[in-house]
């Protein structure tokens, strides 16, 4: 008999979903695991007789089709914010239905998760230095520690709203560059530390900005890169590594982000190029990792279990490695763009497997969905 895995959506502008194509290639492994995908967002739910409007992949006729059907298992929650009416709807499906089994969950913001992670001793080295935004007074004595700052909206995704700002030789100030909250770049100009705050007038700063210590990250032709590597539970529920790779991002673009220009390449060549013995790609490498299964055992610990993270790492010209951001609904694209196809497959099997995993280890009792607690839970609110 096979097993359902409801996968939790959102409906963009002419109730498009935004993942379709990975929510089909999920379908495709689902059904050679034994389980039935479906799809739905907060809008196909009916409360009040408990059943879902879900969209299911046909392979045969390469279609999706919609059916009726009761709360599912267990859900994979894919829901990003899109504006004030997602946020509210995703949250109070949610809250509503706190009981049914979850794959993934909503983290923290930036500064929240900076926080948790700082408290692990193995993590704590790999954390530039990080403070929420004060002040004009505070902004400027970071400034004079580090010679590069980043300036981030601590829910922001995407390399949206991020500054960098740059010191320039002889006190002659700062270079600032950018990308506005539609990420389009914003072009490089010189600033006073007295200016920045005026400059990022109407940005929110005091509310939504992080300040974080900046890693030398330029590669000799100016463009800047990182990594972007995939930790996931296995069908035995153990993390693993599925995959990292680098991202290097388009000329004048502080980020690296695939969505904003950026291009992927191996990890490897990556290292090679930058620190060519394989003795010391070996170990950069290495260190990658282990942090990588720090931080989702460190998180898992504090949030309860999920299935996946992308974490994005940055290494400087020394080797070190550094975390730049976790992400708890990864994309497995950059394994696509590497042409690491096995990689990518794994990517996109291992949740599936996971939550079998999961299903099987609750098998004992068997759980009827309707006698399920599905009242409201008390309005908690979201610490932004
Ligand atoms: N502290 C930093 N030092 C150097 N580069 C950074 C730093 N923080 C972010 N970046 C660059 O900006 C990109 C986006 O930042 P990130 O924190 O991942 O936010 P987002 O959620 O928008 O992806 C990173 O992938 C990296 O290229
Ligand atoms: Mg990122």
């Amino acid at each position: 008999m096979s097993t359902q895995l409801g996968v939790l959506a959102m409906y963009m502008p002419g109730r498009k979903l935004e993942e379709l194509s990975f929510y089909r290639k999920l379908s495709v492994y689902g059904q050679k695991l034994g389980v039935d995908v479906f799809v739905f967002t907060p809008d196909d739910v009916d409360d009040n007789r408990s059943r879902i409007h879900a969209l299911a992949y046909n392979q045969a006729t390469r279609s999706w089709t919609r059916r009726w059907i009761g709360f599912p298992p267990i859900i994979y929650d894919r829901c990003r914010y899109h504006g004030a009416d997602n946020y509210r709807k995703i949250t109070r499906f949610r809250q509503k239905y706190t009981k049914l089994r979850y794959l993934s969950r909503p983290l923290a913001n930036k500064w929240n998760i900076h926080r948790l992670l700082s408290e692990n001793e193995n993590i704590a080295p790999h954390l530039p230095s990080t403070v929420h935004y004060k002040n004009r007074k505070q902004l400027e004595q970071f400034l004079k520690k580090h010679p590069i700052v980043y300036m981030k909206p601590k829910s922001g995704t995407g390399g949206r709203g991020i500054v960098r700002l740059q010191r320039l030789r002889g006190g002659r100030g700062y270079l600032m560059q950018g990308r506005d909250a539609e990420r389009r770049i914003l072009p490089a100009t010189k600033v006073t530390a007295a200016r920045i705050p005026v400059r990022l007038a109407g940005w929110g700063l005091q509310s939504k900005y992080i300040v974080q210590q900046g890693i030398p990250l330029e590669l000799k032709d100016g463009r800047v890169h990182d990594y972007r590597m995939l930790v996931q539970k296995d069908g035995q529920g153990k993390w693993q590594v599925t995959g990292c790779a680098g991202r290097i991002g388009p000329p004048f673009s502080v980020t690296s982000n695939l969505h904003g220009g950026g291009t992927a390449i191996s990890m490897e060549t990556m290292l090679k190029n930058r620190f060519g013995t394989e003795e010391k790609v070996k170990s950069i490498k290495e260190a990658a990792y282990t942090l990588g299964l720090h931080i989702a055992q460190h998180l898992e610990a504090k949030f309860g279990t999920f299935c996946e993270a992308g974490i994005d790492l940055a290494v400087d010209p020394s080797g070190h490695v550094w975390l730049l951001e976790v992400n708890p609904k990864p994309s497995r694209d950059v394994f696509r763009l590497t042409g690491d196809l096995q990689t990518y497959r794994k990517a996109i099997r291992r949740p599936i497997e996971f939550a079998l995993h999961l299903l099987e280890k609750k098998a004992a009792p068997k759980t009827d969905t309707k006698l399920l607690n599905l009242a409201p839970q008390s309005q908690q609110s979201e610490s932004h």
